[in-house]
């Protein structure tokens, strides 16, 4: 069973010096999540937020926030994002990042929240097939990780189908690159529920009305699939 559809905004494509007036234009469409990329320049090639800009949206929203991590060495960093967070809820790490996932997992539920896993394009589903009992999303990257305005992978979805097909009711999965309204349905169609995007939003005149178009389009193919 497909879970309840959720549509993430990712802040790496808003305006960074108006960030409050860009939280307020995405939750008059009722967004689910307030999606936040957070690089080290080292896992990926490029540098973005870190706890101190969480700290300041935490202040202005009550959206949920969703801590994507593309670091290296996540888990020494879990307890500080959390804290910024303060009840955000989510934090997200990628699999090629460390050999012993389930100590991260244990450490991000420690902090209450949820605990996601991403991975790579290139990074078969089989590394986090034994994690899901233990997960609350999977995080399917849909381009290589490091910049918003790429362009979706079509190969990836059958990672998002076999990702479906074993995982338990309810359980999120989330696809995050290149979702445009040319590219959506496809991902819905595979079983993704949490969609991930930036461009598609922020790179609008209407943020807001871009988050219902895209929401229509992903109810539109869970109803036709069901
Ligand atoms: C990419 C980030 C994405 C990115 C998406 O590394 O994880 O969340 O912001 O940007 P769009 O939707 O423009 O592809
Ligand atoms: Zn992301």
């Amino acid at each position: 069973m497909q879970p309840k559809i959720k549509i993430a905004a990712s802040i790496l494509s808003a305006n960074p010096v108006r960030l409050e007036e860009e939280i307020k234009k995405i939750e008059l469409a009722d967004i689910d999540l307030i999606h936040i990329d957070v690089m080290d320049g080292h896992f990926v090639p490029n540098i973005t937020m870190g706890p101190f800009i969480i700290e300041g949206i935490r202040r202005i929203t009550q959206v949920p926030l969703d801590i994507h991590l593309m670091i290296e060495h996540p888990e020494r960093f879990v307890k500080t994002f959390a804290a910024s967070a303060q009840g955000g809820d989510l934090i997200t790490f990628h699999i090629e990042t460390t050999e012993k996932p389930e100590e991260i997992i244990s450490l991000i539920k420690e902090t209450g929240l949820k605990a996601g896993v991403s991975l790579n394009p290139d990074t078969p589903t089989e590394l986090v097939e034994d994690l899901l009992d233990t997960l609350d999303m999977v995080l399917v990257m849909s381009v290589n990780p490091g910049f918003s305005g790429q362009k979706f992978m079509p190969k990836v979805l059958p990672k998002i189908g076999r990702l479906r097909s074993i995982a338990p009711d309810e359980f999120d999965i989330g696809v995050d690159g290149g979702i445009t309204t040319e590219t959506i349905s496809q991902a819905v169609q595979k079983g993704a529920n949490v969609i991930v995007a930036a461009s598609a939003i922020f790179k609008t005149n209407d943020p807001c009305n871009a988050i219902k178009t895209l929401r229509k389009m992903a109810e539109q193919v869970v109803r036709e699939k069901s």
